[in-house]
């Protein structure tokens, strides 16, 4: 079988020389134990779904990220109130919302900003949400959120970049996605909650952000069956009530520290965490030799086990694994004994990082939407430049692995999804630090001026 040389397959903007990176020494083991923030995917939907209400809401165990703080800016933007009240509270008064156009500027920035347009719709009878655009990782189209939406009624037709959504009234509808989308199961699902009537989503995303957004809307009053399985059933209600919440623990970060583990052959605690929206990602560590127990409530316990053995991995919706641990996971198999196949399956162009971790010796090729891992024994420090969010994360998981000294560029993108991380990972005693603008070193420069490169806009 031929075999393609792993290129970039995107050309994003580089990063730029005056961000952040973070300089790490590798080949350290590391111990203790680690506290998982609050649910980003999660928290960035209950932010939309809260302007289904009139009354205020309340979140609890909202990460602190730069996600966080767009989101935030947008629903500012519609006269909404947002006010941080406490170190992972936040309250949202969106009373005052009055706005039905969200700013391009804003919505660019952030994909998940669309979340807004079936909350906005279903309050105000209208919305003007410009499109969210391609992104690094893939093309994300939004047809099935359209095709969700016209299915309760609305008008909807998008003209110079924005989608423009009317109904007077939401009726209730039959809606069967064509792809298990989280997204516009998302869209539909909030819209629907004030719809007239029942609405019904077949082979809807099972993922569990869908299963706490659909809670959280339950406690605003929401009449939601089904959510978590493929069929979810809403029946209209007239209003909603505010609430207050609590996000669940972030399924992907407790992977990311799992996959930290594994590839410094460490044993870490890592908690709280819901272990069934873990289920594929503890069921492939097994498979590849690490030992992973349920130490308590809530507290996983990663240890090495005899070696680090090869395995194949595809990603696909829940309950599959997940798209945004792949890349984390391709470290990992990087340093495993033998040969991998990992396919991805849901994002078109999600294996950026690909050339990232050959640059610290990894052996990897890219044929065909697949990546070939041939383990090696180690890695070595070089500088690198992250790509997506979750290829920053890898990185930083193979740099804890790589003899020497990882320099990572591109940190923006690190930011808008791992609260803390480098504090993190020094508890666990990482040697790990973030160099502020102006003090890069060479390596560093010269790092950032080959690519391939940062992104600008936000994939994931
Ligand atoms: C969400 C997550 C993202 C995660 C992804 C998969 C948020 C903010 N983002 O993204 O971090 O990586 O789930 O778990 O929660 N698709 C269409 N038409 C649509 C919508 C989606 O074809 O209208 C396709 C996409 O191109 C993709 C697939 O469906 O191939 C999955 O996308 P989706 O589940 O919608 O992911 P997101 O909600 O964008």
């Amino acid at each position: 079988m031929g075999i393609e040389p792993s290129l970039p397959q995107s050309s994003p903007a580089p990063a730029r020389l005056t961000d952040p990176y973070l300089q790490i020494e590798g080949g350290y083991r590391l111990s203790g134990e680690v506290t998982i923030s609050g649910a980003k995917n999660s928290s960035l939907a209950l932010m939309a779904a809260s302007l289904l209400t009139m009354e205020p809401c309340r979140l609890h165990n909202v990460p602190k990220l730069a996600d966080i703080r767009m989101m935030s800016a947008i629903l500012e933007s519609l006269g909404v109130r947002v006010k941080p009240v406490a170190d992972n509270t936040l309250d949202i008064d969106p009373r005052f919302l009055s706005v039905h156009r969200a700013p391009y500027e804003l919505v660019n920035s952030l994909r998940a900003s669309f979340f807004i347009l079936g909350p906005i719709l279903a309050r105000l009878g209208m919305a003007r949400i410009p499109l969210p655009g391609g992104c690094a990782i893939g093309a994300r189209p939004v047809d099935l959120h359209v095709r969700g939406l016209q299915a309760l009624g609305a008008q909807v037709r998008i003209e110079h970049g924005i989608v423009e959504a009317r109904a007077r009234k939401l009726r209730g509808g039959r809606i069967y996605l064509d792809y298990p989308s989280v997204g516009a199961t998302e869209t539909i699902m909030m819209a629907a909650t004030l719809a007239e009537g029942e609405t019904v989503i077949e082979n809807a995303a099972q993922e569990p952000e869908v299963v706490d957004l659909a809670n959280f809307c339950r406690s605003m009053g929401a009449h939601i069956r089904g959510a978590g399985s493929k069929t979810i059933v809403i029946s209209g209600v007239l209003r909603l009530h505010g609430s207050e919440y609590h996000v669940i623990p972030d399924r992907i970060e407790t992977g990311t520290f799992m996959a930290a583990a594994a590839i410094t052959r460490s044993t870490l605690r890592i908690g709280p965490v819901f272990p069934e929206h873990l289920a594929a990602v503890i069921a492939k560590l097994r498979e590849m030799g690490s030992v992973v127990n349920l130490v308590g409530p809530g507290t996983l316990e990663v240890s090495p086990g005899r070696v680090m053995a090869a395995t194949d991995i595809e990603t696909l919706p829940f309950p599959g694994f997940p798209t945004d641990m792949q890349a984390q996971f391709m470290s990992v198999l990087a340093v495993s004994e033998g040969t991998s196949i990992i396919s991805e399956t849901v994002f078109e162009n999600r294996l950026m990082h690909v050339p990232e971790l050959n640059r610290l010796g990894a052996d990897i090729r890219v044929r065909s939407g697949h990546a070939i891992v041939r383990g090696v024994l180690k890695l070595s420090g070089a500088p690198v430049v992250a790509t997506d969010l979750r290829a920053s994360a890898a990185l930083v998981i193979a740099g804890l692995a790589a003899h020497g000294t990882t320099t990572i560029a591109g940190l923006h993108h690190l930011d808008r999804g791992y609260e803390s991380i480098e504090r993190k990972l020094q508890a666990l005693g990482a040697r790990i630090e973030r160099h502020l603008p102006g003090a890069a070193p060479s390596e560093v420069s010269n790092a950032v001026a080959a690519g391939p490169d940062a992104a600008t806009v936000a994939p994931a």
